[in-house]
């Protein structure tokens, strides 16, 4: 990979051992995937947060990068970590694991991170369309590249911190126009009847995508948090890092697509998918906001839980970003009103939550449906909005 003087001075470590190792990194992953030199970013979005799934040795990592005088160049946010105050009294979480997490966070702190703790960093901090980005978080990811029109790879926890310390990422993939041509068109022949539906279509064309960007046809009309929740099931379904929906809204492209392989996808196809996901017994615990709650879902559960009543028995959790939570305080408080609970900072997958000694739990996330059991052990009933809220109100 070529590099101008002044990063082959960062690479030499004149800059200090820090920004070297991030530049090692970067020019190993360039190398690798036939990047020809570094592009600027404008951001980059490091997962890797929650001291659930990176662990001690994160902590460890992290020591050794904040000590070597790494800092971050660029605008540089977090995803969600393990709890936030709430969440740690639910689940009881012992000292070493608060303590643990605390630490983690403040060492990317150190490093210059955000504490954004979301994985829709988009609705506080809304990227440039055709900005080159460095984001982790495939739910993210898939977003950027087909909602704002910005351009990032599918990063890993480490080439997004590289790339946040050096401010620059290798220039292929995702971030090289002639990769961004979609290569499957996907026919939906049916209306989705939720959201639930739509995205149970979006996990499977992620099956179906195998590497390639998918174009969605016969789908209409979705707004911002359909969207944001089909590109997450998409990218949890498969690799998929970009999707285009045939929308004049959304169109980005010209070359034309009639010689691409066609899939066609009826509601068939989805009720197996959601069946297969998901468990039939009654939940311990219900939660929405995978990915985190945007306005119009708060708005949704405001107006869906108005005069209703959370079971004692049954918490229901809903998920969203710190930066949402503070900026609409009376949504927040039309739907604590029925004695759900609004969490921020974090998310059910990397959470604790198997410690409230709970099996079952009802979402309307396929993503979550497909994480939650490997990663807590716990059973998901996949419902759709509306059953969410009645599935947690009604006796
Ligand atoms: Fe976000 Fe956690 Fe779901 S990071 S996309 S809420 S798994």
């Amino acid at each position: 990979m070529y590099l101008t003087r002044d990063e082959e001075r960062v690479l030499d470590g004149e800059a200090g051992p820090g920004p070297q190792l991030a530049m090692q990194i970067l020019v190993k992953l360039g190398d690798i995937l036939g990047a020809e030199k570094l592009i600027p970013i404008a951001s980059a979005h490091v997962s890797g947060i929650s001291y659930k799934t990176a662990g001690d040795a994160a902590i460890e990592f992290l020591k050794e990068l904040s000590e070597m005088g790494a800092k971050a160049a660029v605008m540089a946010t977090m995803n969600p970590c393990g709890f936030d105050e709430r969440l740690r009294d639910l689940l009881r979480l012992p000292t070493e694991i608060v303590e643990a997490q605390r630490e983690l966070l403040s060492l990317y702190e150190t490093i210059g991170l955000r504490r954004t703790l979301t994985c829709v960093p988009y609705y506080e901090l809304r990227p440039r369309s055709s900005s080159h980005l460095a984001w982790a978080e495939s739910s993210a990811v898939v977003y950027a590249n087909s909602v704002v029109g910005a351009c990032t790879n599918r990063e890993g926890a480490p080439s997004a911190l590289a790339a946040a310390i050096i401010g620059k990422t290798p220039d292929y993939g995702l971030h090289r126009p002639e990769n961004r041509e979609p290569g499957l068109r996907v026919k939906a022949d049916f209306e989705p009847k939720d959201e639930l539906e739509l995205w149970a279509l979006g996990f499977l064309i992620g099956a179906l995508s195998k590497g390639t960007i998918p174009l969605l046809e016969g789908i209409r009309g979705l707004s911002d948090w359909e969207l944001k929740g089909l590109g997450a099931a998409m990218a949890s379904g498969g690799m998929v890092a970009m999707f285009y929906i045939q929308e004049p809204s959304l169109k980005r492209r010209s070359k034309s697509t009639r010689d691409l392989e066609v899939v066609e996808i009826g509601r068939a196809d989805v009720v197996d998918v959601v069946e297969r996901l998901s468990a039939s017994d009654d939940p311990d615990l219900v939660f929405v906001g995978c990915p985190h709650c945007s306005i119009e879902e708060l708005e949704r559960l405001a107006v869906l839980l108005r005069g209703r009543k959370v079971r004692t028995d049954r918490p229901f959790l809903v998920c969203t970003s710190r930066y949402l939570r503070d900026a609409h305080p009376s949504l927040v408080e039309a739907i604590e009103a029925s004695g759900a609970l609004v969490v921020v900072d974090t998310c059910m997958v990397v959470s604790w939550i198997e410690r409230l000694g709970i099996s079952v739990v009802a979402t309307n996330s396929p993503k979550a449906a497909y994480y939650l059991p490997g990663l807590s052990g716990l059973e998901v009933r996949l419902a759709n909005l509306e059953e969410c809220v009645e599935l947690a109100c009604s006796r």
